[in-house]
């Protein structure tokens, strides 16, 4: 019998990343990815991409499961989220978005604001973990319940309700700083079925500029078809 020659072992290799760029303060991209840096290192949220880079842990920010990294892939154009950021997020579900925003705004406050009692537990275990999100059980239709929070930076509002523009202007009133931004994931058909896209945006836009400058609106599709993602800024 002749004898194989040996094969050489396979060498294991690391995977290969691409560069690191930071597209906006504490957003990072590789390879075309958002990410944001771990605040609390070897924790998943809801099961995403873990990556370790120049020995830090960076959470791949889906935007399928997102709409605010749905928004960044599709051209914000101003993110002011930032170290020491106070934030009001209304809708906070789970936490997903709030967790990346928890990496950014490391020195400053999320309180998220939340309807359900079910999403509320999973949201209570995830600021156990993060000193820096403040969660709130209540209905964003009545801000004088969390009068505590105070003036905010960013008022944050994801609660697909067919009054979603009320909901944004009695807490914008309430607790956002006069020139501070406003973030609103509007779905689409909690509104009217009935209207057509562009003719809802239209009556949406004519609301909202009663009290903020719209910056920008933003078609978050293929992300997420149903919604629509408008940047303003609280009038000064
Ligand atoms: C689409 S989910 C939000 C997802 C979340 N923003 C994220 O990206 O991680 C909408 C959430 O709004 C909550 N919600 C609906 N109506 C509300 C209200 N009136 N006040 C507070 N939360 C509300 C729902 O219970 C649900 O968890």
């Amino acid at each position: 019998m002749t004898k194989q020659p040996k094969q050489a072992k396979k060498s294991k290799k690391h995977e290969p990343y691409g560069k690191l760029s930071e597209l906006f303060p504490g957003v990072y991209t590789i390879n075309g990815e958002l990410y944001t840096k771990s605040l609390v290192p070897g924790r998943r949220v809801y099961g995403e991409k873990l990556i370790h880079m120049n020995r830090e842990e960076y959470r791949r920010w889906d935007p399928f499961r997102s709409k605010l990294a749905a928004a960044i892939k599709k051209g914000l154009k101003t993110f002011p989220f930032k170290r020491g950021s106070e934030v009001l997020y209304l809708g906070a579900s789970a936490g997903t978005t709030i967790s990346h925003l928890s990496d950014i705004c490391i020195e400053g406050t999320i309180f998220g604001v939340e309807i359900s009692p079910y999403m509320m537990e999973k949201l209570l275990k995830l600021a156990k973990e993060r000193e820096n999100i403040v969660p709130v059980l209540a209905d964003a239709r009545k801000p004088q319940d969390y009068a505590d929070v105070g003036e905010v930076d960013i008022l944050y509002q994801d609660v697909s309700q067919p009054d979603q523009p009320r909901i944004l202007k009695i807490n914008a009133e309430r607790f956002l700083k006069r020139g501070g931004d406003a973030f609103l994931a509007l779905k689409a058909h909690s509104i009217d079925v009935t209207k057509e896209k562009e003719e809802l945006i239209d009556s949406v836009k004519e609301e909202l500029e009663e009290l903020f400058d719209i910056k920008q609106v933003i078609d978050i599709a293929p992300f997420d078809e149903e919604h629509y993602f408008l940047h303003m800024k609280r009038r000064a």
